[in-house]
């Protein structure tokens, strides 16, 4: 099968903020505690964060990571996470139904994530609270000094404030399973108050608002209407999430869920744009993608769990083992994010450790990438710089989550300072190879200099565990070649590429 594609130099979609790499971690399961914590495991360092899993977040380069939830959120008291490591009270998480002994706080967690290299972006609890425990939040991180919060800090050793910028709102607001669940237009008002007091401690502020909890909720997108039109002026981004899977086992189908998602985000962008239209604004509100993964391994059987249990102590939870095929699913909803970046400038990969995550660690033992750690990486470490506009010509399939799916899948990214140009490929045809022809304008001198792949044919459902660790990892490409400003070659079934030029 044929497939042909075009970008050209100059056709830009937008400068991709780097932000559209984030991740997200949350206090449950294993996320905090024997995932980025583990006092007393062989790799701890002396504050006790796990050595082997900081160097597998290092190594993705993550821009910023959102914290502390999440559902969890929404009934936290995050004075309970600061001070006296053994005077902080161990509290029942109701989200999770789990204990939370709080021996990871605000402090314990900007350490970790100043280790990691990583920006926090902090989310305030809207749900059993309100504006003045985010007020009080607020001054706590960022107040220099000579307030109450502000030297309450200093009296916990840290003496310069954080200088948090990203603040969520509260999260998943929407969704009746939330502690404090509120309707749109009593939330929107909350957070359009919350929204000023913030921005009265932290004037540059950047203030992310709930939207919907997903696309198949009974009040989306009503809810991202009402809730904008009480706040628009106040706020800079709307947060979208979404989780993904295959629990039909039709492969071609779940891979359309990446078109529907580009329909999600055009739906909102939509709905922003009539509120600003509305309002007669001149500010812009964006898209921040805040939870995003593929979630449904195990999430049945983990959801009847957690009503059944006895509030454990850190427990196993959510720990999906990815395969090839969810591998394959990551890239092409990366590559939608990048098509899709100038409307989306920030997305969180939810979540990091052990949670849904791209990293994997067994209490007191190993620590592992999982399959789709590695799409993950390539665009957060290759898909910086502009975003080019990318036309295909490829046979298509129809499928219940979309029409007119094409069997390839593109993203371009230009890096000018690098001089470097950066596709990623997707070949979602579940047994036919596609003959690639991808014009490059502008890219005359373009020489091929590095090709990586991972090919699914035959292996969707392959893993990584801790007896292997690498047997799903992306290895050196073949069988496309750059001639006249022409990338050509064969695109095997079910295959990822990453492709960079120079
Ligand atoms: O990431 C797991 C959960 O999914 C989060 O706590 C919640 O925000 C979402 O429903």
């Amino acid at each position: 099968m044929r497939a042909r594609a075009a970008i050209h130099r100059d056709f830009r979609i937008s400068n991709i903020d780097d932000r559209l790499y984030s991740a997200f971690i949350e206090h449950m399961g294993r996320a905090i505690y024997s995932g980025i914590y583990e006092p007393g495991h062989p790799a701890a360092d002396r504050d006790g964060f796990r050595e082997d899993v900081l160097k597998l977040v290092r190594d993705l380069q993550i821009p910023a990571i959102r914290y502390p939830g999440g559902n969890f959120v929404s009934a936290y008291k995050w004075e309970d996470g600061v001070g006296p490591k053994e005077s902080r009270p161990v509290r029942l998480d109701l989200a999770w139904r789990s204990k939370e002994t709080n021996q990871v706080g605000i402090n314990e967690f900007a350490t970790w994530a100043g280790r990691a290299g990583i920006e926090m972006m902090l989310a305030v609890n809207l749900g059993t609270r309100g504006l003045e425990e985010a007020r009080n939040f607020v001054e706590y991180v960022n107040h220099p000094s000579g307030s109450y919060w502000s030297d309450l800090r200093r009296s916990h050793g840290v003496e310069k404030p954080y200088g948090v910028k990203m603040w969520c709102l509260g999260n998943e607001m929407d969704g009746p399973w939330q502690i404090g669940h509120k309707e749109a237009k009593e939330y929107g008002r909350l957070a359009d108050e919350t929204a000023k007091a913030l921005r009265g401690l932290t004037p540059d502020a950047e203030l992310i608002v709930c939207g919907s909890s997903n696309d198949t909720m009974p009040t989306y997108p009503e809810w991202e209407r009402v809730v904008l039109e009480e706040c628009y002026d106040n706020v800079h981004y709307i947060s979208l999430h979404k989780y993904f899977g295959n629990n039909r086992k039709d492969t071609l189908n779940y891979f359309g869920k990446i078109e529907e998602t580009g329909r999600y985000i055009q739906s909102i962008a939509g709905v922003i744009d009539y509120v600003k239209a509305k309002k007669r604004s001149r500010h812009d509100v964006h898209i921040c993608f805040d939870e995003w993964n593929v979630w449904y391994h195990r999430r049945q059987e983990d959801s009847r769990r957690v009503k059944e249990w006895d509030w454990p102590e850190a427990p196993d939870l959510l720990e999906e083992d990815y395969n090839v095929e969810d591998a394959l699913f990551v890239a092409g909803l990366l590559n939608e994010f990048i098509r899709r970046s100038d409307r989306v400038r920030i997305a969180c990969i939810a979540q990091l450790v052990n949670v849904i995550a791209p990293i994997r660690a067994e209490r007191g033992g190993p620590a592992w990438r999982q399959t789709i750690y590695y799409p993950y990486q390539f665009a957060s470490l290759y898909g910086r710089g502009q975003a080019l506009r990318v036309s295909v010509d490829s046979p298509r399939y129809d499928c219940e989550a979309a029409d007119d799916v094409n069997f390839l899948d593109m993203a371009a990214v230009h890096d000018p300072a690098a001089k470097t140009l950066t596709l990623f490929i997707l070949n979602r045809h579940l047994d036919e190879t596609l003959e690639l022809d991808a014009a490059l304008a502008g890219f005359d001198a373009a020489q091929l200099v590095e090709h990586r792949v991972i090919e699914g044919h035959g292996r969707l459902e392959e893993t990584n565990g801790p007896e292997a660790p690498d047997r799903v990892a992306p290895r050196q490409g073949s069988g496309l070649g750059v001639e006249d400003a022409r990338l050509v070659g064969r695109l095997a079934p079910l295959s990822y590429h990453m492709v960079r030029m120079r």
